[in-house]
């Protein structure tokens, strides 16, 4: 797809405190070669290493650095300024800008703009390496990427003070492709406009296992396999290669993912080492815990007067164990279900640490919740940093809000990963 005059293409760069910032100015001549409109903000922090008038020039556009300036209100108030572009990025994202945009502060021009803004917002984080491992930006990184801010970087290297570590602003040309990216232009040949997880690949697990018995019967549960299929398809609509390993439901196969179908959970195990590797394993299928531990090859026959066949079962492989495991082909991210009638956080995150996976998806299926088999589900997502309720919401949003939360994850991991 090529750049058309449909394509919206208008960013308010907001350019705070940070060694970093002379990289925007490069950014910013990609974006405009790109015919990218660019109009800047600058902190009084983001002044100290760059100029206005070199954004000025670069932009070819007025720059704005002051809340309460007479001039600027008039000509056009700050709320019509924070909604004017079609994308907000702020970069360089230093510790304080983040830290001021969690808590929702808004003490100069460009957090207030962050916060009366009603469009999508690109961070890109640059610090000393400490000040961004510290749990406090960690954990307000997390609670901005929870509410939908996208991150790109920061990358590891050397630092301008003499440490080494994650935390250098992401070079000027992937910055620019990232706001070109989410502007939706073609940056790399293909329509990248919802393809964040593009040369991603992922395997899903659904529905659940047939255990067999004799060649008539098995042991089955009451799982339809929708939220598993609703998983596989919002992974594909994200770009990714996805591979579903799906038990006998009736749904139809989702388009855009290869089905893999599978009756019993050694079938499942087996299909699913078979799609590895990948990027992403999301086990939410309804897997037997056990199987008939000796399945005869002719149906029981049922005998006048004798008593009724007693049947011994052995525990099945645990799927989601197996994908969990530490090593070479453990995928990068694993995620499992946890279906409970009791304390659900509680019950998730014992069950994650049992499983060895990253991330829990904890739901109630209590008699009356109409969780197994219905349309809806109400989740807890439970991660190393604690547990966070879901609003209840249809299969596909919870999918659609997984997708996204994986999408951040390994752009993120993938950013991190990227040494210079
Ligand atoms: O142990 P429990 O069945 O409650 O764990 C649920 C999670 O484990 C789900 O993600 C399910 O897909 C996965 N699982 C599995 N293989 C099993 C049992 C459960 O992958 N044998």
């Amino acid at each position: 797809m090529s750049d058309t005059a449909s394509e919206p293409r208008r960013i308010l760069l907001i350019v705070s405190g940070g060694i970093a910032a002379y990289k925007v100015l490069e950014t910013i001549r990609h974006l405009r070669r790109r015919g990218v409109a660019v109009r800047c903000v600058l902190t009084a922090g983001g002044a100290q290493f760059v100029t206005p008038l070199s954004l000025h020039a670069l932009s070819e556009d007025k720059v704005y650095q002051d809340l309460f300036s007479l001039t600027d209100e008039s000509e056009m108030g700050h709320i019509e300024l924070s909604r004017q572009a079609d994308l907000v990025v702020v970069a360089p994202a230093s510790a304080d800008i983040l830290a001021k945009m969690t808590a929702g502060l808004c003490d100069d021009l460009a957090t207030t703009l962050l916060l009366a803004t009603d469009k999508p917002v690109l961070v890109a984080p640059a610090m000393n390496v400490r000040m961004w491992e510290h749990a406090a930006t960690q954990e307000n990184l997390a609670t901005l990427i929870r509410r939908g801010i996208s991150v790109i970087g920061p990358e590891e290297g050397p630092m301008a003070c003499g440490e080494y570590g994650y935390g250098r602003l992401v070079e000027p040309d992937r910055l620019a492709a990232a706001i070109l990216r989410r502007l939706g232009h073609d940056t790399d040949g293909t329509d990248t406009k919802q393809s964040v997880l593009a040369g991603r690949s992922a395997l899903v697990t659904s529905g659940p296992t047939h255990e067999p018995i004799d060649p008539v019967r098995y042991i089955a549960n009451r799982s339809s396999g929708r939220q598993g299929h609703a998983i596989a398809e919002a992974l594909a609509a994200l770009g990714a290669r996805v591979t579903l390993v799906s038990g006998p439901t009736r749904l139809p196969d989702p388009a855009g993912v290869t089905t893999v179908h599978i009756e019993s959970a050694e079938e499942m195990l087996s299909a699913c080492r078979s799609a590895l590797p990948v990027d992403v394993a999301v086990c939410a299928a309804a897997v037997a815990d056990w199987k008939v531990a000796a399945r005869t090859g002719e149906k029981i026959k049922k005998e006048e007067g004798a008593a009724p066949p007693t049947l011994a079962l052995a525990e099945n492989p645990d799927i989601l164990k197996t994908l969990g495991q530490p090593g070479p082909g453990r995928p990068q991210l694993v995620v499992g279900f946890a279906a409970e009638t009791g304390d659900v956080v509680a019950r998730g995150t014992a069950k994650r640490a049992r499983k060895g996976c990253d991330w829990i998806l904890g739901n109630d299926v209590s008699e009356g919740t109409g969780t197994f088999g219905g349309a809806e589900n109400s989740v807890h997502f439970i991660t190393e940093a604690g547990a966070e309720a879901w609003p209840t919401g249809s299969k596909r949003a919870v999918a659609d809000e997984l997708a996204r939360r994986i999408a951040a994850h390994l752009g993120a991991a993938g950013e991190r990963g990227a040494a210079e």
